[in-house]
């Protein structure tokens, strides 16, 4: 990063600090240009996405934070965790905000994200049969989340790795879902997400992302999640 680039990164941050906004979570930058996932996902819909999408969900999620004083000072992992007693708005902006900090980290630019580690591709072996029936349940169930919501990677409390799908916001942190467990990976399949490119195609973009997952996130992820 050269110096400008330094110094416009720290605008940046400052403009978005809680202590500028007065607000308890901020949008962090990208960790990539906008254009870097194309041509799988495309440099319009990055846009959107982030600076449209994701920041309303951080908006409402302040608004809804600020109207209850319980709230304040928790960490949005401690929100998820006890999202039953946080009321609508928190459930839903809240997981939007974790959601899509989650998802950004998740990815880098097309075959960039190498492979799975030896660990992460031994249990996802011994759990799906090979790398190739995972990414099949992965697309099968992304598939099959009628309506908005997110496909998951995620350890479970008996340490399996399993496949799930949450709706709209939800994620496998939250009290609320079904399907508990440490998120390794997920995948928006709201329509904003893909629609732009693929339109109604969510078959074609669930097989397409892969080529921008990062794999050695998600093995930190892995390893991070087996140490619990
Ligand atoms: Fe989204």
């Amino acid at each position: 990063m050269n110096a400008l680039n330094r110094i416009l990164t720290i605008l940046a941050l400052a403009l978005v600090s809680p202590w500028a906004q007065g607000q308890s979570f901020s949008l962090a930058p990208l960790p990539y240009a906008y254009d870097a996932l194309a041509p799988v996902i495309d440099e319009q819909t990055m846009r959107i996405h982030h600076g449209r999408h994701h920041q309303a969900y951080l908006d409402n999620l302040n608004k809804a934070v600020t109207a209850t004083p319980a709230l304040a000072g928790l960490s949005i992992e401690a929100l998820m965790t006890q999202i039953s007693k946080t009321g609508e708005a928190v459930r839903n902006n809240g997981g939007g905000h974790w959601n899509h900090t989650f998802f950004w980290q998740s990815m880098t630019r097309p075959s960039q994200g190498g492979s799975p580690s030896p660990d992460l591709l031994a249990a996802i072996t011994r759990d799906f049969g090979s790398l190739d029936q995972f990414k099949a349940a992965f697309k099968s169930i992304g598939l099959g989340r009628f309506g908005s919501g997110w496909v998951w990677l995620i350890v479970t409390t008996d340490g399996k790795l399993k496949v799930t799908a949450t709706a709209n916001q939800d994620n496998p942190l939250m009290d609320v879902v079904s399907e508990r467990g440490q998120p390794l990976l997920g995948n928006d399949v709201w329509e904003h997400a893909y629609y732009l490119q693929y339109q109604n195609r969510r078959g074609d973009y669930l097989d397409a992302w892969w080529q921008v997952v990062d794999w050695t996130v998600v093995s930190t992820r892995y390893a991070d999640a087996q140490k619990k």
